[in-house]
């Protein structure tokens, strides 16, 4: 074997695609077979952009200029295929120990760590969102809340005879606002144990079609003041060992997302049982989800961007994705016909261990 063969067939071990050249000719002497194995040619005509994705001249493609004996020093380069883009990090060394020099190029895919990365600065970014957001939202119960109490406090200065009934009243609004931070506290507090893996169940068993009547009954009054109807349709009688604590939140996360994006329209709540599972589905006919927001507005910190709100930080359906995985479930969002969206949370009756990931 020559040294020549000898060196190539190392190089055909190695997992990184290697090319060796003709220098100023740039005809290829040598590919290795991680390179003939992918999908797509590394050399021109092949087109390239940079790292950015800014399309390269065929001057610039990093084979001809390292034909041109330019030596790279771990640029990034990014062809693109149907299948998605490939990123590589090119090295190249020119030997002109012969004549013509021999070229040799190295490309190492970083692709899943640009990826990695991107998704990175996505998570951080709606996290600074986050933050903002929920600084907001704890700011604004406590100004009211103080607004309340000192109007409270110069009233019973001024009014020796204020009325129990006239105290009560007026302190409504603060107790409003008492009850929306400690949602908000109570969902914080959910992600942080979610996220550290503390999702711990009470189990015990009940009747469903009681929990599911005691949390719409909670929300008549709110959703009649958005302009929706609330009704709970089919709902069979059934034993479930589930925590109910938990259930009743996810179902009122649900049941909140349909009154604040229900567009006035009616909510219906149903309930089947299929193979030992049960179905609930919450449905309502306002803004609906856009297809590519389906997956990630179950995820912390994220909202779609239609019907955004400042009154919503984007946690209520993550803590839903959460209870169902504790309980072997899952949830998951479709369209309705003629407009709005549907939720389905699954829950298995029956909840074995559910291991923690
Ligand atoms: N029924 C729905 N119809 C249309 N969009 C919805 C519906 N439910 C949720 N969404 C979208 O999904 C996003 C995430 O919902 P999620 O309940 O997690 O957060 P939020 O309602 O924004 O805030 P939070 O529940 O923490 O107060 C919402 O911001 C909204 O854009
Ligand atoms: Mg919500």
């Amino acid at each position: 074997m020559s040294e020549q063969s000898g060196r190539e067939s190392v190089l055909d071990f190695l997992a990184v695609p290697v090319v060796r050249l003709e220098e100023a000719s740039g005809r290829v002497l040598f590919t290795n077979a991680a390179a003939r194995a992918l999908p797509f040619s590394l050399v021109p005509p092949t087109a390239v952009s940079d790292g950015e994705g800014a399309p390269l001249p065929p001057e610039q493609h990093p084979v001809t200029r390292a034909a041109r004996g330019e030596r790279l020093e771990g640029e990034l380069f990014r062809w693109a295929t149907p299948e998605g883009d490939h990123t590589f990090v090119v090295h190249s060394r020119v030997d002109r120990s012969r004549s013509p020099g021999v070229v040799t190029l190295t490309f190492q895919e970083v692709s899943p760590w640009r990826r990695a990365e991107e998704d990175l600065r996505r998570a951080l970014g709606a996290r600074d969102t986050f933050l903002s957001v929920a600084s907001h939202e704890l700011k604004s119960p406590i100004t009211v809340l103080q607004l309340v109490l000192e109007r409270l406090q110069r009233g019973a200065r001024r009014e020796t005879n204020l009325s129990g009934s006239q105290v009560a009243e007026r302190l409504e609004p603060a107790l409003r606002q008492v009850r929306r931070l400690g949602v908000l506290v109570q969902n914080l507090l959910d992600v942080s144990r979610a996220r550290n893996n503390h999702f711990v169940l009470e189990r015990e068993r009940f009747e469903l079609g009681t929990l599911v009547r005691e949390v719409c009954e909670r929300f008549t009054e709110q959703s009649r003041q958005a302009g929706s109807t609330l009704v709970v349709e089919d709902c069979p009688p059934v034993q479930v060992h589930w925590d109910r604590m938990r259930v009743e939140q996810a179902l009122s996360n649900l049941v909140t997302n349909a009154i604040k994006y229900g567009a006035g329209g009616p909510i219906s709540v149903c309930a089947g049982l299929q193979g030992g599972t049960v179905s609930l589905r919450v449905e309502d006919r306002g803004i609906g989800v856009a297809d590519g927001d389906r997956e990630r507005i179950f995820n912390p910190f994220e909202r779609a961007a239609s019907g955004h709100r400042v009154e919503s930080l984007g946690l209520g359906l993550y803590i839903v994705r959460e209870i169902a995985r504790a309980h072997g479930g899952t949830v998951r969002v479709s369209g309705r016909e003629g407009g709005g969206s549907s939720f389905t949370l699954c829950l298995p009756v029956e909840v074995t261990e559910v291991a923690s990931e």
